[in-house]
């Protein structure tokens, strides 16, 4: 497809907004209803929010952070959830923040900055949201001239090819400066691509190599971009996928890459008629979720596996068994998409009903018969990480915030390794009053897979305060080898990685 394609295209989304008629509305009751719920929950300090960027501040430490954990652990969320009086309705609508936590030997210090995107400078100019969001079509929004026009930057962030980006999922990917946060601009990866979706979660192979996709929900299309380790060699294609569902991860193994399609399948009828883009998707179960398997060297050549009807965010990693002829892939399985278009909308009115239910499963794909295999495990989790060095090959570690007993609220509070051969899991609970946020590996150079150490963060409730907690990855159970408290509230977010000094 052509540039000029790809701009009629997105055009395409864009004159949707023009089809609602926006009436003189005041803000609605979800900014009064949240504030109402807030002292009586204290854990809907997580889901407030914040006004304004988060300037230097050093960390309390107890224990010795690790020579080879000097660097920045780069965090991103959604940080700006009200503006104006009005609230958004949806976790994955407000603007993202850039956090990083600075580890040295002197210690450790944070900081946070909003990405200055297109929207975040609109809507902080006129003084509430003027552009529509991803669960939510704020009262007399802008008409939408361009995916990039509604870009939040707040789901990931990655560093490839000399680069920082700060990543959404339904328009670029934002450039960042990695010491100062400050926002550069777009990235364009190629000009006929450029604005189309590029994931918040790309994979870096052990090639060095990027992989990630795109889904443009209006055309039906789904994208591939494979970058160079350098950053400079960019190749992309794009293929027609029928009944195009919600798609936020995926994986890269040696020789494929794997989408699982859970049923809910945009239906641009409803875009039309006004609907936000989160209520646009229909829960479509006799779809079942489809498993799209693409060979790296034939994208043309798609191969599709059935399991059953379920909701996926997040894959854990995938790699190729190739003398049983088999793809093994883990990921994080719930039975539908309530938590992910009603559970998430409910939080940000300061409603909890019943937890956050996704559980771990194991996928076995026959690539001779055809057939896919299913296998749940009994841990309800989030935030699938596995060591980046073994992205895409035969991995047994997958590192989860799990949720063990959290009590009456959302989220996790536990950080647990689970060995996927054996089953046993190494855990580490923080404790009820604590919300895990993700954790990830980082390495020990030269040591088997799953050896290093284990960094995160959490949200201490009584103490208001972030807790950065560093682990020996093999001994979770022993508690952190070391500990930081920063003594504020940070909004809870979604994704971060590790980038050494
Ligand atoms: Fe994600």
């Amino acid at each position: 497809m052509d540039r000029r394609s790809f701009t009629r295209a997105l055009l395409g989304v864009a004159g949707l907004g023009l089809a609602q008629a926006r009436a003189q509305t005041p803000p609605d009751a979800w900014q009064a209803e949240f504030a109402a719920r807030r002292a009586a929950q204290p854990w809907l300090m997580g889901f407030e929010g914040l006004a304004a960027d988060a300037a230097p501040m050093a960390l309390e430490m107890q224990g010795r952070i690790p020579p080879a954990l000097f660097g920045s652990f780069y965090r991103n969320g959604a940080a700006r959830h009200a503006l104006g009086g009005e609230r958004y309705h949806h976790w994955f609508d407000g603007d993202g923040m850039l956090q990083q936590y600075q580890l040295g030997p002197q210690g450790v210090v944070h900081q946070g900055r909003f990405v200055r995107t297109e929207k975040f400078l609109a809507d902080s100019a006129a003084g509430r949201p003027v552009r529509a969001a991803f669960g939510t079509n704020p009262p007399q929004a802008e008409p939408i001239r361009s995916a990039d026009a509604l870009n939040v930057a707040n789901t990931s962030v990655v560093s490839h090819g000399g680069e920082l980006l700060a990543l959404w999922e339904g328009g670029s990917a934002t450039r960042i400066d990695a010491r100062t946060l400050e926002t550069r601009g777009l990235k364009t990866w190629t000009p006929d691509y450029t604005g189309m979706p590029f994931s918040a979660h790309p994979r870096i192979g052990r090639d060095g190599s990027l992989w990630n996709f795109g889904v443009s929900s209006v055309q039906g299309l789904l994208s591939i971009y494979h970058v160079s380790p350098d950053g400079r060699g960019v190749r992309t294609a794009s293929l027609k996928v029928a009944d195009l569902a919600m798609v936020h991860d995926f994986a890269v193994t040696e020789r494929h890459l794997v989408f699982l399609l859970p049923p809910l399948v945009f239906d641009l009828e409803r875009m039309r008629a006004g609907q936000t883009f989160l209520a646009s998707h229909v829960w479509r179960p006799e779809l079942g979720m489809r498993v799209l398997v693409l060979p790296k060297d034939r994208l043309d050549a798609p191969r599709w596996f059935m399991l059953p009807a379920g909701f996926v965010f997040h894959i854990g990693n995938a790699w190729e068994d190739a003398r049983r002829g088999v793809i093994q892939l883990d990921y994080i399985r719930s039975p539908d998409a309530w938590w992910a278009t009603q559970g998430l909308q409910d939080l940000m009115r300061g409603h909890y009903q019943s937890a956050d239910h996704g559980a771990m499963a194991l996928v076995t794909l026959d690539l001779q018969s055809g057939q896919a295999r299913q296998e749940l495990l009994p841990h309800v989790a989030e935030f699938p990480r596995v060591d980046p060095r073994f992205v895409g090959q035969r991995t047994q570690q997958v590192l989860v915030s799990e949720r063990v007993a959290a009590g009456p609220r959302p989220g996790y509070d536990a950080v647990t390794r689970v060995d996927l051969r054996t089953g046993r899991a190494d855990r580490f609970r923080y404790g009820t009053e604590v919300m895990v946020e993700e954790h990830l590996f980082v390495p020990r150079a030269g040591a088997p897979e799953g050896h290093g150490w284990v960094l995160g963060t959490a949200l201490d409730l009584q103490r208001r305060a972030m807790l950065l907690s560093v682990f020996d990855a093999q001994h979770l159970a022993d508690g952190p080898i070391a500990q930081g408290v920063l003594p504020r509230v940070m909004p809870l977010g979604l994704h971060g990685i590790f980038v050494g000094a």
